[in-house]
């Protein structure tokens, strides 16, 4: 058994071997890469405590300043004079700047012209590509592939390094069970244990195996922590969350983070039972930096640090510094605090000299790490630039993870995928999201919003009505085009007449309906998560010609479209998939490529059973069966969701067989493991996520009902069978306990397997 651990800055592995049976050679390498990484970083160390000897309060306090570059997220901070700043020391970082030679500009005045030389850290949000444009991150984790989405991560940021950034805001590993907050988008869903996946899979494809390696970029894990958790899912709304759960379901995927080396953290908006994140001391000091001994730097969010006087839980500028730097906070982002107030809290002794200081040498450490030092213009380079920005091999990942990532919600009488040769001869493709080709409607709030100044063309995004005409005519299909609701609003007679003239007048109709790509991410909470401006209708009036429709769906979140959802006769969740949009769909509805997509949140019914979540509690009532008085549920409506968490259809059936326990009493020390035998029943090659649950029946505090514990994304040839096994040991059984521990202990265990949280086959275990 294996433990490895991640510096933040070089990623180097440190490995420690638990196995005496376990072969040496492996043991002396890491031993021998932990030596020359303890050397690199003393190096480092030592390069950092010379420059800070040299460094005036103003710079130092001037590395902790980052301001915006040539495009503005907020609208209450005024921009800075760049030029000025960056000769004099008073920038350490700029965020937002996308033109390449005014980053070279920049860094050119940063080393030539400031006093000290020191280069600047360019940051940027990396969300879900840079120049090319995959699925949102929502989509990418109902791929449940973490190859992919680290290949993804990797081809963003070789974009992005090579056009000057050196520093991504991502990866966002918000936990969040509220669909009306619009940043789920940003996330990886509901679970803990798939987004700690996620996490470290991002980190990794974000940083590559050595920051010094000029195609990654450092990582900035957000938003730390609780964001997710905003009450009511409104944006930069406080967060009330117990200790316990903040431990297990919040934290988890920032410690998984953290120790695949995430060099930077960011603080989150949100106040946390009471205090803001930024000065968090508790979330920061005591359990990033002590309990996790994870030795990055963190910055605030924009202007953060200003709103902790907002909040009311500081007083002005001299307090907020104070507050901020002493909680741990390191640099602030956009806001001018530290300019203003980091000095007088120094004079007034709210602050050490020393702490200023550490924060520094943080910031410096990181740009030592990224090779700055040796070379500010390693991610500046034209050439460079021009060879690895926007390649066709992009595209192609691109589509295959927009087709990955689509889950398949309903199939009545296997109307997907469409066939040729059938009884299908006429297919009408209908709807407001047909063909928005002068939009960037399958885009996100990242690109649609701050995306301008990238110079996103429109023109590079593939709408379902270009790839899906020439797709299915060559099949052999006559198809008809009916864009409808020019400005998503479809309540006009004329709309709906045509939606009815078309699906009437075809064999088939596919009516693409959603949300806009403006609809969701930052302050762009929602307090009814229906399909909106009345996209329902459509698929009413459709249905009612009782011609076969098929629902495609462009969400950014769970939506509720109970007509829909009844009267479609197929539901595929699109989501909001980037520049290969309709290629991807292409390849899905023809059958090229099979769903395997899998909800990485719960789909609720209705609205009011917000925030529901697969891996909630028993209570001491039950409800057994609908309607059931006296016992926890509601009047109008039952506590089952639409579609629940991990639910995604194929184009094949799998069988599970039961599950085979090795022993069904474990020890502690001891390996469980769990197999099911997985058949492809279907005559087509698919891929199948098999999700590997457990319930503690008897703990000291109440346990969820279930909780992932594992999956493994497999692909089947028609009839192949292949056995899964889960390995479970004590330490995967351990919660946090009353008084706080970290333990697991003696009782029983059930464990589920299946293809989705709920339909599973079942073993119980005992941990003694
Ligand atoms: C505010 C957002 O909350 C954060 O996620 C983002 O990285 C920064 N703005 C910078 O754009």
């Amino acid at each position: 058994m294996l433990s490895v651990f991640y510096h933040p800055y070089t990623n180097m592995r440190y490995v420690f071997v638990f196995n005496r049976f376990f072969l040496c050679a492996p043991l002396l390498f890491s031993v021998f890469c932990g030596q020359a990484q303890n050397s690199k970083v003393a190096n480092i160390d030592s390069k950092v405590e010379g420059l800070l000897s040299k460094m005036t309060l103003d710079e130092k306090i001037g590395q902790l300043n980052q301001v915006v570059g040539d495009i503005a997220t907020g609208t209450d901070v005024k921009r800075d004079n760049l030029i000025e700043g960056v000769r004099d020391g008073s920038i350490g970082s700029i965020l937002s700047h996308f033109n390449f030679e005014n980053k070279i500009k920049l860094q050119r005045i940063a080393v030539k012209e400031s006093r000290l030389g020191i280069p600047l850290l360019f940051g940027a949000d990396v969300i879900h590509g840079y120049k090319t444009i995959f699925p949102i991150p929502l989509a990418q984790a109902a791929s449940w592939d973490m190859d992919l989405i680290e290949r993804i991560e990797r081809i963003a940021s070789t974009e992005a390094a090579a056009d000057g950034q050196n520093w991504t805001f991502a990866p966002m590993v918000d936990i969040s069970r509220d669909p009306r907050w619009g940043r789920v988008m940003e996330g990886a869903g509901e679970d803990t244990y798939l987004g700690s996946r996620i996490a470290v899979a991002r980190v990794k494809g974000i940083q590559g195996s050595d920051l010094s390696d000029p195609t990654t970029l450092a990582a900035c894990v957000k938003h730390y922590a609780g964001y997710g958790f905003s009450e009511a899912g409104r944006d930069y709304n406080i967060t009330d969350i117990s200790e316990q759960r903040l431990r297990e379901t919040v934290l988890p995927p920032f410690q998984a983070a953290a120790k695949a080396g995430a060099a930077t953290f960011m603080n989150g908006f949100n106040a946390l039972n009471g205090t803001p994140a930024s000065m968090n001391k508790h979330l920061i000091t005591d359990i990033l930096r002590g309990e996790w001994g994870w030795k990055g730097m963190i910055v605030s969010d924009w202007n953060s640090f200003g709103e902790t006087i907002t909040h009311g839980a500081a007083e002005d500028e001299t307090d907020a510094s104070a507050k901020c730097l002493s909680a741990g906070s390191d640099m602030d982002m956009v806001g001018g605090v530290y300019q203003k107030g980091l000095k007088k809290a120094l004079d007034a002794g709210r602050i050490q000299q020393a702490q200023i200081d550490e924060a520094v040498r943080r910031v410096l450490r990181l740009k030592y790490a990224l090779g700055l030092f040796d070379d500010p213009f390693r991610y500046l380079n034209e050439r460079r630039r021009r060879e690895t920005l926007e390649q066709p091999d992009y595209r192609t990942a691109a589509r295959e993870a927009a087709a990955a990532s689509m889950v398949l919600l309903k199939n009545n009488n296997d109307v997907l995928p469409l066939q040729a040769g059938g009884k299908v001869k006429k297919i009408a493709l209908i709807g407001p999201y047909l063909d928005r080709r002068a939009t960037k409607d399958y885009l996100s709030f990242w690109t649609v919003c701050i995306g301008d100044v990238r110079a996103y063309d429109p023109g590079k995004i593939i709408t379902p009505a270009q790839a899906l005409k020439p797709a299915l005519e060559a099949m052999g299909f006559e198809v008809t085009l009916t864009p409808v609701c020019p400005d998503v609003e479809c309540g006009s007679e004329e709309d709906i007449i045509k939606t009815m003239q078309a699906t009437r007048d075809a064999d088939v109709a596919i009516i693409f309906v959603g949300e806009r790509g403006d609809d969701c991410g930052e302050s762009r909470s929602v307090s009814n998560i229906a399909l909106p401006r009345n996209q329902e209708h459509l698929i009413k009036v459709a249905a009612n010609t009782k011609k076969p429709v098929i629902m495609v769906l462009f969400n950014s979140r769970p939506m509720v479209f109970p007509v829909a959802k009844e009267k479609a006769e197929a539901i595929l969740m699109a989501w909001q998939p980037g520049f290969e949009t309709g290629n991807a769909l292409a390849d899905v509805l023809t059958g090229k490529v099979s769903p395997s997509g899998k909800l990485p949140m719960t789909m609720p019914l209705n609205m009011g059973q917000i925030p529901i979540y697969y891996n909630g509690y028993n209570t001491g009532r039950p409800r057994t069966a609908p309607g059931q008085m006296w016992t926890s549920g509601y009047l109008d409506a039952p506590n089952e969701p639409a579609w629940p968490f991990g639910f995604g259809l194929s184009y094949t059936t799998f069988s599970y067989s039961p599950i085979h326990l090795n022993k069904t009493s474990l020890q502690k020390g001891e390996t469980l493991e769990a197999t099911v035998l997985v058949t492809n029943k279907g005559n087509r090659a698919a891929s199948e996520v098999v999700q590997c649950y457990v319930r503690d029946l008897t703990a000291d505090v109440t346990r969820p009902l279930r909780e992932l514990k594992g999956f493994e994304k497999i692909k089947l040839a028609p009839g192949e069978y292949r056995n899964v096994t889960f390995k479970l040991t004590a330490a995967d059984l351990a919660y946090w306990n009353q008084d706080l521990q970290f333990k697991s202990d003696p009782g029983k265990f059930q464990l589920f397997i299946g293809g989705n949280s709920q339909d599973t086959q079942t073993a119980a275990f005992e941990l003694k």
